[in-house]
Protein backbone atom coordinates (compact mmCIF):
# COMPACT_ATOMS: atom_id res chain seq x y z
CA UNK A 1 0.00 0.00 0.00
CA UNK A 2 1.41 3.58 -0.87
CA UNK A 3 1.56 6.12 1.99
CA UNK A 4 -1.16 9.02 2.73
CA UNK A 5 -3.73 7.70 0.31
CA UNK A 6 -6.46 10.31 1.05
CA UNK A 7 -9.62 7.38 0.12
CA UNK A 8 -11.32 4.94 2.75
CA UNK A 9 -13.33 1.73 2.14
CA UNK A 10 -14.39 2.20 5.81
CA UNK A 11 -18.18 2.19 6.11
CA UNK A 12 -19.30 4.62 8.70
CA UNK A 13 -16.42 6.83 9.18
CA UNK A 14 -16.60 10.60 7.97
CA UNK A 15 -14.07 10.06 5.00
CA UNK A 16 -11.14 12.42 4.40
CA UNK A 17 -12.25 13.09 0.59
CA UNK A 18 -16.05 14.27 1.05
CA UNK A 19 -18.07 15.46 -1.59
CA UNK A 20 -20.39 17.83 0.27
CA UNK A 21 -24.29 16.84 0.61
CA UNK A 22 -24.63 20.63 1.07
CA UNK A 23 -28.66 20.37 0.24
CA UNK A 24 -29.55 17.69 2.37
CA UNK A 25 -26.89 18.66 5.53
CA UNK A 26 -29.06 21.96 5.40
CA UNK A 27 -32.47 20.96 5.07
CA UNK A 28 -32.05 18.92 8.10
CA UNK A 29 -30.02 21.03 10.11
CA UNK A 30 -32.58 24.21 9.58
CA UNK A 31 -35.43 22.01 10.31
CA UNK A 32 -34.31 20.86 13.69
CA UNK A 33 -32.82 24.58 14.82
CA UNK A 34 -36.23 26.61 13.98
CA UNK A 35 -38.08 28.31 15.95
CA UNK A 36 -40.98 25.98 15.77
CA UNK A 37 -40.02 23.10 13.82
CA UNK A 38 -42.01 21.08 11.17
CA UNK A 39 -40.95 18.20 12.56
CA UNK A 40 -38.64 16.90 15.20
CA UNK A 41 -37.76 13.50 13.63
CA UNK A 42 -36.12 13.22 10.02
CA UNK A 43 -35.58 9.63 8.42
CA UNK A 44 -32.67 8.73 5.89
CA UNK A 45 -33.14 6.12 3.53
CA UNK A 46 -30.75 4.27 0.65
CA UNK A 47 -29.10 1.49 -0.24
CA UNK A 48 -26.12 0.36 0.98
CA UNK A 49 -22.66 2.22 0.47
CA UNK A 50 -24.73 5.35 -0.76
CA UNK A 51 -23.55 7.07 2.52
CA UNK A 52 -26.22 7.05 5.42
CA UNK A 53 -23.96 6.85 7.73
CA UNK A 54 -21.55 9.54 6.67
CA UNK A 55 -24.80 12.22 6.16
CA UNK A 56 -26.23 11.26 9.79
CA UNK A 57 -22.80 11.97 11.05
CA UNK A 58 -21.85 15.02 9.24
CA UNK A 59 -25.15 16.30 10.52
CA UNK A 60 -24.75 15.18 14.16
CA UNK A 61 -21.04 16.81 14.13
CA UNK A 62 -22.30 20.10 13.05
CA UNK A 63 -24.84 20.07 15.60
CA UNK A 64 -22.10 18.82 18.41
CA UNK A 65 -20.22 21.70 17.46
CA UNK A 66 -22.98 24.33 19.06
CA UNK A 67 -23.45 24.80 22.64
CA UNK A 68 -26.90 24.19 22.84
CA UNK A 69 -27.06 20.50 21.30
CA UNK A 70 -26.29 17.35 23.36
CA UNK A 71 -25.73 14.31 20.96
CA UNK A 72 -26.99 10.99 22.14
CA UNK A 73 -26.24 7.95 19.25
CA UNK A 74 -28.39 5.14 19.95
CA UNK A 75 -27.42 1.32 19.47
CA UNK A 76 -30.09 0.06 17.23
CA UNK A 77 -29.48 -3.36 18.83
CA UNK A 78 -29.77 -2.26 22.27
CA UNK A 79 -32.30 -1.83 24.33
CA UNK A 80 -32.82 1.52 22.92
CA UNK A 81 -34.94 3.03 25.99
CA UNK A 82 -32.49 1.75 28.50
CA UNK A 83 -29.72 2.99 25.96
CA UNK A 84 -31.32 6.53 26.07
CA UNK A 85 -31.40 6.93 29.66
CA UNK A 86 -27.92 5.78 30.51
CA UNK A 87 -25.97 7.68 27.67
CA UNK A 88 -28.25 11.27 28.17
CA UNK A 89 -27.21 10.68 31.92
CA UNK A 90 -23.71 10.05 30.50
CA UNK A 91 -23.54 13.12 28.08
CA UNK A 92 -25.03 15.32 30.42
CA UNK A 93 -22.28 14.33 32.80
CA UNK A 94 -20.05 17.22 31.14
CA UNK A 95 -22.50 20.02 32.09
CA UNK A 96 -22.21 20.49 35.95
CA UNK A 97 -25.74 22.53 36.18
CA UNK A 98 -27.81 19.31 34.66
CA UNK A 99 -25.50 16.67 36.51
CA UNK A 100 -27.20 18.02 39.88
CA UNK A 101 -30.55 17.11 38.75
CA UNK A 102 -31.41 14.41 41.32
CA UNK A 103 -31.33 11.15 39.35
CA UNK A 104 -31.24 7.93 40.44
CA UNK A 105 -29.95 5.20 37.73
CA UNK A 106 -30.08 1.85 37.62
CA UNK A 107 -28.16 -0.47 35.11
CA UNK A 108 -28.77 -4.29 35.45
CA UNK A 109 -30.55 -3.54 38.52
CA UNK A 110 -27.90 -2.11 40.18
CA UNK A 111 -29.27 1.50 41.05
CA UNK A 112 -26.80 4.62 41.30
CA UNK A 113 -28.02 7.35 42.66
CA UNK A 114 -25.67 10.43 41.51
CA UNK A 115 -26.89 12.55 43.85
CA UNK A 116 -28.33 9.83 46.54
CA UNK A 117 -30.74 9.38 48.54
CA UNK A 118 -33.98 9.08 46.11
CA UNK A 119 -35.31 5.81 45.24
CA UNK A 120 -34.67 4.11 42.32
CA UNK A 121 -36.29 5.54 38.90
CA UNK A 122 -37.29 3.83 36.09
CA UNK A 123 -35.46 5.04 32.57
CA UNK A 124 -38.99 6.89 30.93
CA UNK A 125 -38.55 9.06 34.07
CA UNK A 126 -34.59 9.56 34.23
CA UNK A 127 -35.49 10.53 30.76
CA UNK A 128 -37.79 12.90 31.73
CA UNK A 129 -36.09 14.94 34.07
CA UNK A 130 -33.10 15.49 32.43
CA UNK A 131 -35.06 16.71 29.37
CA UNK A 132 -37.06 19.03 31.93
CA UNK A 133 -33.84 20.41 33.07
CA UNK A 134 -31.78 20.62 29.83
CA UNK A 135 -34.73 22.43 28.54
CA UNK A 136 -35.00 24.79 31.14
CA UNK A 137 -31.07 25.72 30.39
CA UNK A 138 -32.21 26.36 26.73
CA UNK A 139 -30.83 22.77 25.36
CA UNK A 140 -31.80 20.61 23.01
CA UNK A 141 -31.12 16.88 22.11
CA UNK A 142 -30.47 14.85 19.16
CA UNK A 143 -30.51 10.95 19.14
CA UNK A 144 -29.19 9.75 16.26
CA UNK A 145 -30.21 5.70 15.30
CA UNK A 146 -27.56 4.06 12.67
CA UNK A 147 -29.22 1.55 10.66
CA UNK A 148 -32.70 1.33 12.18
CA UNK A 149 -34.27 -2.03 12.24
CA UNK A 150 -38.34 -2.85 12.44
CA UNK A 151 -38.78 -5.05 15.94
CA UNK A 152 -40.78 -4.53 19.11
CA UNK A 153 -37.27 -2.13 20.74
CA UNK A 154 -38.10 0.43 18.19
CA UNK A 155 -41.83 0.10 17.97
CA UNK A 156 -41.43 0.74 22.16
CA UNK A 157 -38.55 3.61 21.63
CA UNK A 158 -40.33 5.29 18.81
CA UNK A 159 -43.73 5.17 21.11
CA UNK A 160 -41.99 6.73 23.62
CA UNK A 161 -40.75 9.08 21.22
CA UNK A 162 -43.30 10.34 20.30
CA UNK A 163 -44.82 10.76 23.95
CA UNK A 164 -41.63 12.98 25.26
CA UNK A 165 -42.62 15.07 21.63
CA UNK A 166 -46.13 15.12 22.73
CA UNK A 167 -45.03 16.72 26.33
CA UNK A 168 -42.99 19.36 24.24
CA UNK A 169 -39.53 18.06 25.58
CA UNK A 170 -36.94 19.70 23.11
CA UNK A 171 -35.99 16.28 21.56
CA UNK A 172 -35.16 15.79 17.87
CA UNK A 173 -34.46 11.80 16.45
CA UNK A 174 -31.98 11.16 13.00
CA UNK A 175 -32.38 7.44 12.00
CA UNK A 176 -30.97 5.92 8.96
CA UNK A 177 -31.80 2.63 7.41
CA UNK A 178 -32.24 0.51 4.02
CA UNK A 179 -35.55 1.21 2.68
CA UNK A 180 -37.29 -2.37 3.25
CA UNK A 181 -36.52 -1.33 7.05
CA UNK A 182 -37.49 2.67 7.22
CA UNK A 183 -40.85 1.05 5.02
CA UNK A 184 -41.46 -1.43 8.00
CA UNK A 185 -40.89 1.02 11.05
CA UNK A 186 -43.21 4.10 9.22
CA UNK A 187 -45.97 1.35 8.44
CA UNK A 188 -46.46 0.14 11.59
CA UNK A 189 -49.67 0.60 12.73
CA UNK A 190 -48.61 2.23 16.08
CA UNK A 191 -46.37 4.28 14.79
CA UNK A 192 -48.55 6.48 12.49
CA UNK A 193 -46.48 9.68 13.45
CA UNK A 194 -43.48 8.65 11.67
CA UNK A 195 -45.43 8.61 8.19
CA UNK A 196 -45.47 11.93 8.57
CA UNK A 197 -41.71 12.34 9.48
CA UNK A 198 -40.24 13.63 6.44
CA UNK A 199 -37.66 11.28 4.56
CA UNK A 200 -34.81 11.88 2.40
CA UNK A 201 -33.96 9.26 0.01
CA UNK A 202 -29.88 9.25 -0.78
CA UNK A 203 -29.16 10.28 -4.22
CA UNK A 204 -25.60 10.24 -5.92
CA UNK A 205 -22.94 12.61 -5.11
CA UNK A 206 -22.46 15.15 -7.82
CA UNK A 207 -20.42 14.07 -10.90
CA UNK A 208 -18.77 17.58 -11.64
CA UNK A 209 -18.07 17.83 -7.54
CA UNK A 210 -16.57 14.05 -7.79
CA UNK A 211 -14.43 15.04 -11.11
CA UNK A 212 -13.22 18.28 -9.87
CA UNK A 213 -12.11 16.17 -6.37
CA UNK A 214 -10.56 13.62 -8.77
CA UNK A 215 -8.71 16.14 -11.14
CA UNK A 216 -7.42 17.45 -8.22
CA UNK A 217 -5.93 14.86 -6.18
CA UNK A 218 -4.52 13.08 -9.50
CA UNK A 219 -3.38 16.02 -11.47
CA UNK A 220 -5.33 14.56 -14.90
CA UNK A 221 -7.31 16.11 -17.50
CA UNK A 222 -10.96 17.30 -17.20
CA UNK A 223 -12.53 14.56 -19.82
CA UNK A 224 -10.42 11.90 -18.02
CA UNK A 225 -11.20 12.55 -14.92
CA UNK A 226 -14.79 13.04 -15.95
CA UNK A 227 -14.60 9.71 -17.15
CA UNK A 228 -13.59 8.46 -14.05
CA UNK A 229 -17.02 10.47 -12.31
CA UNK A 230 -19.19 9.14 -14.57
CA UNK A 231 -18.02 5.20 -14.05
CA UNK A 232 -18.71 6.07 -10.24
CA UNK A 233 -22.77 7.06 -10.81
CA UNK A 234 -22.36 9.22 -7.97
CA UNK A 235 -22.55 5.59 -5.88
CA UNK A 236 -20.76 7.37 -2.69
CA UNK A 237 -18.29 3.65 -1.85
CA UNK A 238 -17.47 3.38 -5.96
CA UNK A 239 -16.21 7.24 -5.26
CA UNK A 240 -13.97 6.15 -2.26
CA UNK A 241 -13.54 2.80 -4.04
CA UNK A 242 -12.15 4.00 -7.65
CA UNK A 243 -10.38 7.00 -6.04
CA UNK A 244 -8.23 4.65 -3.62
CA UNK A 245 -7.52 1.92 -6.45
CA UNK A 246 -6.20 4.67 -8.62
CA UNK A 247 -3.89 6.09 -6.13
CA UNK A 248 -2.43 2.95 -5.27
CA UNK A 249 -2.31 1.30 -9.18
CA UNK A 250 -2.47 4.15 -11.65
CA UNK A 251 1.58 4.02 -12.57
CA UNK A 252 1.35 -0.39 -12.08
CA UNK A 253 -1.66 -1.36 -13.70
CA UNK A 254 -3.60 -1.16 -16.74
CA UNK A 255 -6.91 1.02 -16.48
CA UNK A 256 -9.08 -2.52 -17.29
CA UNK A 257 -6.84 -3.89 -14.41
CA UNK A 258 -8.05 -1.40 -12.55
CA UNK A 259 -11.64 -1.53 -13.08
CA UNK A 260 -11.53 -5.19 -12.54
CA UNK A 261 -10.37 -4.26 -9.38
CA UNK A 262 -13.06 -2.11 -8.30
CA UNK A 263 -15.21 -4.81 -9.52
CA UNK A 264 -13.83 -6.71 -6.61
CA UNK A 265 -14.17 -4.39 -4.23
CA UNK A 266 -18.17 -3.56 -5.03
CA UNK A 267 -18.63 -7.50 -5.04
CA UNK A 268 -17.21 -7.84 -1.77
CA UNK A 269 -17.72 -4.31 0.60
CA UNK A 270 -21.48 -4.04 -1.06
CA UNK A 271 -23.03 -5.92 -4.19
CA UNK A 272 -22.61 -10.08 -2.84
CA UNK A 273 -25.00 -8.49 0.48
CA UNK A 274 -26.95 -6.16 -2.12
CA UNK A 275 -27.66 -9.50 -3.94
CA UNK A 276 -28.77 -11.74 -1.10
CA UNK A 277 -31.48 -8.85 -0.19
CA UNK A 278 -33.33 -8.91 -3.71
CA UNK A 279 -36.12 -11.38 -4.47
CA UNK A 280 -35.81 -13.38 -7.15
CA UNK A 281 -38.27 -11.28 -9.17
CA UNK A 282 -35.97 -8.73 -8.40
CA UNK A 283 -32.94 -10.31 -9.81
CA UNK A 284 -34.76 -11.08 -12.94
CA UNK A 285 -35.58 -7.63 -13.75
CA UNK A 286 -32.12 -6.56 -12.74
CA UNK A 287 -30.51 -9.50 -15.03
CA UNK A 288 -32.70 -8.46 -17.76
CA UNK A 289 -31.62 -4.43 -17.21
CA UNK A 290 -28.05 -5.95 -17.53
CA UNK A 291 -25.68 -2.56 -18.44
CA UNK A 292 -29.31 -1.10 -20.73
CA UNK A 293 -31.72 1.02 -20.40
CA UNK A 294 -35.14 0.43 -21.03
CA UNK A 295 -38.69 1.52 -20.85
CA UNK A 296 -41.53 -0.81 -19.03
CA UNK A 297 -42.91 -2.37 -22.20
CA UNK A 298 -39.25 -3.96 -23.01
CA UNK A 299 -38.66 -5.50 -19.56
CA UNK A 300 -41.76 -6.89 -19.53
CA UNK A 301 -41.37 -8.30 -23.05
CA UNK A 302 -38.22 -9.66 -22.14
CA UNK A 303 -39.39 -11.46 -18.89
CA UNK A 304 -42.80 -12.60 -20.34
CA UNK A 305 -44.71 -10.66 -17.66
CA UNK A 306 -47.50 -8.07 -18.25
CA UNK A 307 -47.58 -4.89 -17.65
CA UNK A 308 -49.65 -4.42 -14.88
CA UNK A 309 -47.86 -6.18 -11.88
CA UNK A 310 -44.33 -4.68 -13.41
CA UNK A 311 -44.58 -1.06 -11.71
CA UNK A 312 -45.37 -2.43 -8.12
CA UNK A 313 -41.93 -4.27 -9.27
CA UNK A 314 -39.95 -1.52 -10.61
CA UNK A 315 -41.10 1.05 -7.93
CA UNK A 316 -39.96 -1.02 -4.98
CA UNK A 317 -36.87 -1.07 -7.20
CA UNK A 318 -36.28 2.51 -7.80
CA UNK A 319 -36.71 2.64 -3.94
CA UNK A 320 -34.83 0.27 -3.26
CA UNK A 321 -31.79 2.29 -5.03
CA UNK A 322 -31.59 -0.15 -7.45
CA UNK A 323 -32.71 1.19 -10.63
CA UNK A 324 -32.64 4.74 -11.14
CA UNK A 325 -35.17 6.74 -13.67
CA UNK A 326 -33.22 8.00 -17.02
CA UNK A 327 -35.51 9.58 -18.82
CA UNK A 328 -39.53 9.32 -18.63
CA UNK A 329 -40.55 5.47 -18.31
CA UNK A 330 -36.76 4.83 -18.65
CA UNK A 331 -34.81 2.93 -16.13
CA UNK A 332 -31.30 1.64 -15.99
CA UNK A 333 -29.41 -0.02 -12.85
CA UNK A 334 -28.34 2.80 -10.95
CA UNK A 335 -25.45 0.81 -9.14
CA UNK A 336 -22.14 1.30 -11.26
CA UNK A 337 -20.61 -2.02 -12.57
CA UNK A 338 -23.88 -3.76 -10.75
CA UNK A 339 -24.56 -5.68 -14.03
CA UNK A 340 -20.94 -6.72 -14.60
CA UNK A 341 -20.53 -7.90 -11.23
CA UNK A 342 -23.91 -10.11 -11.01
CA UNK A 343 -23.23 -11.30 -14.25
CA UNK A 344 -20.97 -13.73 -12.68
CA UNK A 345 -23.66 -14.75 -9.54
CA UNK A 346 -24.91 -18.06 -9.95
N1 LIG B 1 -20.53 12.40 0.98
C1 LIG B 1 -19.58 11.49 0.76
N2 LIG B 1 -18.45 11.83 0.06
C2 LIG B 1 -17.51 10.92 -0.17
N3 LIG B 1 -17.55 9.65 0.26
C3 LIG B 1 -18.63 9.25 0.94
C4 LIG B 1 -19.69 10.16 1.23
N4 LIG B 1 -20.64 9.50 1.92
C5 LIG B 1 -20.19 8.24 2.07
N5 LIG B 1 -18.98 8.09 1.50
C6 LIG B 1 -18.19 6.84 1.46
O1 LIG B 1 -19.06 5.80 1.01
C7 LIG B 1 -18.91 4.63 1.79
C8 LIG B 1 -20.23 4.24 2.44
O2 LIG B 1 -20.66 5.27 3.31
P1 LIG B 1 -21.64 4.95 4.54
O3 LIG B 1 -20.98 4.04 5.48
O4 LIG B 1 -22.12 6.27 5.06
O5 LIG B 1 -22.83 4.21 3.76
P2 LIG B 1 -24.21 3.65 4.33
O6 LIG B 1 -25.27 4.14 3.41
O7 LIG B 1 -24.34 3.99 5.77
O8 LIG B 1 -24.03 2.07 4.12
P3 LIG B 1 -24.70 0.86 4.99
O9 LIG B 1 -26.14 0.80 4.54
O10 LIG B 1 -23.95 -0.36 4.55
O11 LIG B 1 -24.53 1.18 6.42
C9 LIG B 1 -17.78 4.91 2.78
O12 LIG B 1 -16.58 4.42 2.24
C10 LIG B 1 -17.74 6.42 2.84
O13 LIG B 1 -16.43 6.88 3.09
MG1 LIG C 1 -24.39 2.86 7.46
Amino acid sequence: MKKNNPFTLTFGKQPGEYISRYENTETIISTFEADNPISQAYLIEGVRGSGKTVLMTTIANLLADKPEWVIVDLNSTQDLVADFAYRLNHACNKFPEIKNANINFSIGGIGIGLSGGAPMQDNVSIIEEILLSLSKKGRKVLITIDEAMPSDNMRYFASQFQIFIRKDYPLYLLMNGLYENIYAIQNDPALTFLLRTPKINMEPLSIPQITKQYRRIFDIDMEFAKEMAVITKGYAFAFQALGMLYYEYSDSLSWEAILSKLDDLLDDFVYKKIWEGLSEKDREIVRVLGTEKMNSSDICKKLGINNTSFPRYRDRLLKKGILSIVSRGIVELALPRFAEVIELYP
